[in-house]
């Protein structure tokens, strides 16, 4: 019976490691996405930086990120990155990125985007910000 009970616990164990090996490594609450999650060039189910990204961004990031705010009403975002305005987003997507999708750690305060929200923003960079 000792045995028996043991064997069975190995096997849950198994299947339990064999789960976390597949999933990746989550970072705050989400999976962090240091794999490429589209193909340059890929349709992403139409998503745009007008119908998809600039809307995130907006509601998400510009609070702080914003070309209209200045002094205390940036919440301590950096002078110059501001997701208002395309050209400053593309010449940041690299960190963009890194920050909403593997760190996972922008939004520093709720409003936080889901894990699903995470990972199609990601999917847009990587498919070359269509
Ligand atoms: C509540 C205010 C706030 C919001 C909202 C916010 N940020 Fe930030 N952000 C900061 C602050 C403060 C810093 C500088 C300190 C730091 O880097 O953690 C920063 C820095 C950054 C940086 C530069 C740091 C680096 O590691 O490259 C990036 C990129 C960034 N934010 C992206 C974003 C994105 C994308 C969003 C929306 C998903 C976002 N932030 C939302 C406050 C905010």
């Amino acid at each position: 019976m000792y045995h028996r009970t043991m064997w069975a616990r190995s096997l849950v164990w198994c299947a339990l490691a064999l789960a976390a090996c597949d999933d990746p490594e989550l970072v705050h609450g989400c999976p962090s996405l240091t794999e490429p999650q589209a193909a340059p060039g890929e349709p992403i189910d139409g998503d745009t930086y007008t119908s998809f990204a600039a809307p995130l961004l907006q509601q998400y990031c510009t609070r702080c990120h914003a070309t209209t705010l200045s002094g205390a009403a940036r919440s301590g975002a950096p002078v110059g990155l501001d997701w208002d305005d395309e050209a400053t987003v593309r010449q940041h997507l690299a960190a963009i990125r890194r920050t909403i999708g593997v760190r996972n750690v922008m939004p520093p305060s709720e409003p936080r985007p889901s894990c699903d929200e995470r990972h199609r923003l990601v999917r847009w960079i990587d498919a070359d910000a269509p």
